[in-house]
């Protein structure tokens, strides 16, 4: 079954074609990183606008890369929610119009759960049940996930996602948008240990994340000293911080659910320093761990075609009168 999937949830115009859940014949990112990097974050009425002017170009795009053609299609699939409301209107309604114009169903997906699946779209996925740790720009949360279609939240931030947390510093910083890309390359070259901010939430048994405090405490830092030439000691001590706290997290998650498969996603999964500690300490726990590769971390349509695969195994098919949603919607 070929489906074609289509994202614009937040700055990126993305559609993919995948094949019988896990096999992507093609996946088009247009990223809108530029646009928004002077302003330090995503402008919502660039976004819609920009996400217009690309997503007949990127859908064609995604079609003739997978060599499979307009009529071989099976079912749209398409982010529903949560994210930008303008933004998902773009690719909601146009998703509807192209499925109802080939004859063929249409299916609205979660992005959370499509962040979820992407980690299907690797050669080496996970058997149900995993712990999913999701780490985006906006949201930060840990899963049980125990079928295609069903996942409990364990856990979520009481605040700022750790994605949000990277953007911010970085913007303090003067290092621009989006900040995690910066903040990783800048802290190659900085002491981790040098500078030691807060690990929030270590001492707590659940898997709630705040990520405020260790925000504020960069800012502290960054008003209190001469913070010019120290830059890299900074973010590199900010990072190990995050990475340090959703590492443990996510082992606390999975043991106290004898799970011995942990996954991390999202946009933040792309970082190295995270990756590798995830590794380190799955290793010493001896749980398997599965990371998708970096361009399916960040938002992307392969991860949406995949999710609508299942639910449209289940039977979920969206009617034209149906709409987005901005927040995250209980199911
Ligand atoms: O999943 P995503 O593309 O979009 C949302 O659904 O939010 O995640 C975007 C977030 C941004 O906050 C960005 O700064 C962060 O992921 N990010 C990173 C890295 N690459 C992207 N954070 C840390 N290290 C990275 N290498
Ligand atoms: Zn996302």
């Amino acid at each position: 079954m070929n489906i074609l999937g289509i994202e614009t949830s937040c700055d990126e115009t993305a559609a993919a074609i995948v094949s019988g859940g896990k096999n992507v014949r093609s996946s088009v990112v247009a990223s809108q990183t530029a646009v928004h990097h002077p302003y330090g974050g995503v402008v919502p009425e660039l976004a819609s606008r920009k996400h217009l002017e690309a997503i007949s170009q990127v859908l064609s795009e995604a079609i003739e890369r997978s060599g499979i053609p307009e009529n071989r299609l099976d079912a749209v699939a398409v982010t529903q929610g949560p994210g930008l409301i303008g933004a998902l209107l773009v690719g909601f309604s146009f998703a509807k119009a192209y499925a109802y114009a080939l004859n063929i169903p249409c299916v609205g997906v979660n992005h959370l759960e499509g962040h979820i699946h992407s980690v299907f779209l690797e050669t080496d996925a996970p058997e149900f049940p995993f712990v999913s740790l999701l780490v985006s720009g906006g949201h930060t949360g840990i899963y049980h996930v125990t079928s295609h279609t069903t996942c409990e939240l364990m856990g979520q931030t009481r605040d700022d996602a750790a994605g949000e947390a990277f953007d911010k510093v970085a913007k303090m910083l003067g290092l621009g948008y989006p900040g995690g890309v910066a903040i990783e390359e800048i802290s190659r070259k900085g002491d981790p240990f040098h500078i030691q901010f807060p690990r929030p939430y270590l001492d707590k048994a659940d898997s709630d994340f705040s990520f405020s405090g260790l925000k504020s405490a960069v800012r502290r830092y960054i008003e209190t000293h001469d913070f010019k030439e120290n830059i890299p000691d900074i973010v590199a001590g900010f990072q190990e911080a995050v990475a340090d706290v959703l590492t443990f997290k996510l082992i606390q998650a999975a043991l106290s659910r004898q799970c011995s498969r942990i996954a991390v996603v999202g946009g933040v999964a792309a970082n190295s320093r995270l990756r590798e500690k995830v590794r380190g300490a799955a290793a010493e726990k001896g749980l398997s761990v599965f990371i998708p590769s970096p361009a399916f971390c960040g938002d992307n349509a392969a991860m949406i075609a995949a999710t609508g695969y299942h639910y449209l195994r289940a039977g979920h098919v969206c009617s034209l009168t149906d709409d987005v949603y901005s927040k995250v919607m209980a199911k």
